[in-house]
């Protein structure tokens, strides 16, 4: 099949409702599929493996928004973006994300145990006290949403109104051109107002939160995050922080609820909530592609110029038929696992701790909470490619 045919196909609504006979017909392709001088599709699990990690790839940073829309500057979406640690390369990345990363160390993240157990369990309470429920507002969303937000230091009464304005900001990581521009800088601009604002509270009045630790930082005299660096790196780490833990959730609830001798497992303890979630995590990844700029010659053996977009798609990686025996199958308890779900190397990421704990407390207690669990309903899928979760899973708790 023509590649162009096939990507044709997964741009479409139904393409992005199941992309994965798409990708499993791109692997027919190779390990990197060309598509004209400017771009090329990494689909093999080495091809993508080697990419993130290549600093010879790099992120899509100031110089290349300059590249694609000359008035960049104009959109504060992409003023906040440039500053994002996603976006930046090489030292700057590194002097960035040093400072960001001091809040996310393995001892911190599992620090954080017993206070994710307990916001389950309130969930899990408010939920038990009605017949039925949409699970992705009540408790995908909620659960990442109220863990980063304690995190940063949010206080819960501006909790609730965060979702769809992250959800708006969010649409700049879909491949959409510049369509999306005006709904996400309007969202750029109202989260970064709300962060302003909290950072004066903060400076005032400091906590033991993220931000008033970051504030510190960035205020000492050998400050190496300026100001704007901090309050820009808050906007991602609050949408990273749900969207997609948010999405792990609610695909995971789904594989249970098409497949219950998985939840039947793991209730038995035969199946771990850490082998579940890492299969989970491969099978139906929240995020499904990335993307890098070439300063290197070669991509899973294919010829790239420099200046070339590779659009690296982790959900294809993650079925690689040269890499997983029965990629099509969900076997948590598969010993050849290993997803790009995270990516890799130097922008690995940072919240892949927290995400994977917020995921192995949650399930085994939603699943013992609630044995009887089951679809109250057709599921409603979101109508994104990049982002793969939900927009609303009814459920009955039985
Ligand atoms: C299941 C949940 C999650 C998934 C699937 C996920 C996926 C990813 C992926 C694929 C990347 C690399 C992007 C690239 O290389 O271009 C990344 C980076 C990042 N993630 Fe996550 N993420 C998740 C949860 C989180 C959480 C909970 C946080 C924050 C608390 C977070 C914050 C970040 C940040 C800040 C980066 C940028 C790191 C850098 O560029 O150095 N993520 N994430």
């Amino acid at each position: 099949m023509d590649p162009i045919e096939i990507l044709t196909a997964l741009a479409s609504p139904d393409g992005r409702a199941d992309p994965y006979p798409c990708y499993a017909a791109l692997h027919e392709l190779g390990e990197a599929v060309p598509l004209g001088p400017e771009t090329v599709i990494a689909v093999g699990y080495d091809a993508i493996n080697s990419v993130l990690r290549d600093p010879g790839f790099r992120t899509s940073d100031a110089e290349i928004f300059a590249r694609d829309f000359p008035d960049w500057q104009d959109h504060p979406v992409l003023v906040q973006g440039a500053d994002w640690i996603l976006n930046m390369n090489g030292a700057h990345h590194a002097r960035v994300r040093s400072v960001i990363a001091r809040a996310f160390t393995a001892r911190r993240i599992a620090a954080l145990e017993p206070a994710i157990a307990k916001m389950t369990d309130d969930l899990l309470d408010a939920m038990a006290k009605r017949d039925a429920v949409e699970f992705m507002h009540d408790f995908a969303y909620l659960l990442p949403v109220t863990v980063i937000c304690e995190l940063i230091g949010i206080p819960e009464e501006d909790r609730e109104g965060f979702r769809p304005v992250a959800r708006d900001l969010t649409e700049i990581f879909e491949l959409q051109g510049p369509g999306m521009l005006p709904v996400t800088d309007a969202a750029a601009v109202e989260l970064l107002a709300y962060f302003t604002g909290l950072a004066h509270k903060r400076r005032a009045d400091p906590r033991d939160d993220l931000l008033s630790d970051l504030l510190a930082l960035s205020d000492a005299d050998d400050a190496r995050l300026t100001g704007a660096e901090l309050l820009h790196n808050l906007t991602l780490l609050l949408v990273a922080g749900f969207e997609t833990t948010t999405n792990l959730l609610g695909n995971g609830l789904q594989i249970v609820l098409t497949q219950p001798d998985v939840g039947d497992a793991i209730r038995a303890g035969s199946v771990s909530a850490g082998a579940f979630v890492e299969e989970v995590l491969r099978y139906d990844s929240p995020v499904q592609l990335t993307s890098r700029i070439a300063y290197q010659t070669k991509v899973g053996g294919v010829a790239v110029g420099e200046g070339t977009e590779v659009v690296t798609l982790i959900g294809a990686g993650n079925r690689d038929p040269r890499r997983f025996a029965a990629p099509d199958t969900f076997d948590p308890l598969r010993t050849d696992g290993g997803p790009l779900s995270f990516g890799g190397g130097a922008h690995f990421c940072i919240g892949a701790a927290l995400a994977r704990l917020e995921g192995t407390v949650a399930f085994p207690r939603l699943l013992t909470r609630f044995p009887g669990i089951a679809p109250a309903g057709e599921p409603v899928r979101r109508d994104r490619l990049l982002l793969r979760g939900f927009d609303t899973l009814p459920v009955t708790l039985g």
